[in-house]
């Protein structure tokens, strides 16, 4: 007997960055970090639990950006193998699983560039392997099991429109921790702040690198306290997160733009003066920050934001995506420039990938 199921789960962009935890092996952020559920960048898994024994087995296709080319499926590089392989196990002991699970994952954008290809992907293998093995997971659950794969972003990836994780709310004057009461294992789950339909705000992406980088974030959690702006940053997050979410409760654009283009500032700041430091930019990362800047000169209120990649998210209101878009596709290092905007989240799908 074997049962099959395939679901996808989007890509999210930090408003508020997850940087640093308190404890990595349990995925215990320094601090809680906001983010937009996106549309359009999302992983397909395709999940089939049989009664047969052996290993499992892991698939993926290793770069898309055609959805009609013909499906070709490989074994994936064994870093990313091994840390599926570990959530796989992961999940195994929590569900009491038994037999065999093959999987397949395809993503609709370049991996590890700064698209949060860990936070789609193992949201979408969570959801995937519960709903082959018959589990109903609330949202909740579904989340703090994203998160225990060692991607903190993947723990807001099963919510979508807007989302904070972990829920807990610092005040204004305390340093921000997380909440150990919410999840149980102490790094906590994402809740909604608000769904996609109360703000439709764009992402256009400019793509300037498209092969893996160099530090995973994974690393950069790591390096974080090395950092002497770490502690700074820390101080002032409290401020910075309450400005981020009543802007997005009040469609504020003029307070969220500045707040986080200088949040993803701060960002790469902590991570060049880490130790060792981290240089995510590429040239073509300052060309299109600078282009940014212009396209403000010119009247159009556009921010920048990065993740731990070189490639920057442009997130704009809708009238204004047209603008954007034919300001980014000018520019000569930008390989491609994709349009996205905030979503619903993740769903199933009877469109399995084998
Ligand atoms: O979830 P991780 O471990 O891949 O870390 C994500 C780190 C950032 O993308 C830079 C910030 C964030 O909150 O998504």
């Amino acid at each position: 007997m074997s049962h099959k199921a395939t679901c996808t789960a989007p890509s999210n962009i930090a408003f508020v960055k997850y940087w640093g935890a308190r404890d990595l092996d349990r995925v215990v952020p320094e601090n809680p970090s906001i983010s937009m559920t996106l549309r359009s960048c999302v992983t397909r898994t395709t999940v089939e639990h049989s009664d047969e024994g052996g290993d499992d087995i892991v698939l993926w296709r290793p770069e898309s950006v055609d959805d009609d080319a013909p499906l070709v499926l490989e074994e994936p590089p064994p870093s990313f193998a091994e840390r599926v392989h570990r959530h796989l196990d992961h999940l195994r002991r929590r569900f009491g699983i038994e037999g065999r699970l093959r999987v397949a994952t395809a993503n609709s954008f370049p991996a590890a560039a700064g698209i949060a290809s860990s936070a789609s992907g193992f949201a979408a293998l969570t959801l995937a392997v519960s709903a082959a093995v018959g589990e109903r997971l609330d949202v909740a659950t579904a989340s703090t099991l994203a998160r225990e794969s060692g991607s903190g972003s993947a723990s807001r990836s099963v919510v979508g429109g807007y989302v904070q994780w972990p829920a807990a709310w610092p005040s204004d004057d305390a340093v921000p921790v997380a909440d150990e009461e919410q999840g149980g294992s102490g790094g906590g789950f994402a809740v909604q702040l608000a769904g996609a339909d109360h703000w439709d705000l764009r992402d256009v992406i400019a793509v300037v690198e498209t092969g893996a980088k160099e530090t995973s974030s994974l690393d950069g959690h790591r390096r974080a306290r090395t950092s002497p702006y770490f502690a700074e940053r820390l101080l002032r997050l409290p401020r910075r997160l309450n400005t981020v979410r009543k802007a997005i409760e009040t469609r504020d654009f003029s307070t969220l733009g500045p707040e986080i283009e200088s949040e993803a500032i701060d960002l790469h700041c902590m991570a060049m003066t880490s130790t060792p430091p981290i240089y995510y930019w590429r040239p073509g990362t300052l060309e299109v920050l600078a282009a940014v800047r212009s396209l403000r000169a010119d009247g159009v209120p556009a921010f920048s934001t990065l993740d731990a990649g070189a490639n920057v998210h442009v997130i704009c209101e809708p009238h204004h995506e047209e603008a954007v878009v034919a300001r980014l596709d000018a520019i000569d290092c930008v390989r491609r420039v994709l349009r996205d905007g905030v979503g619903p989240g993740p769903a199933a799908s009877g469109e399995h990938l084998f």
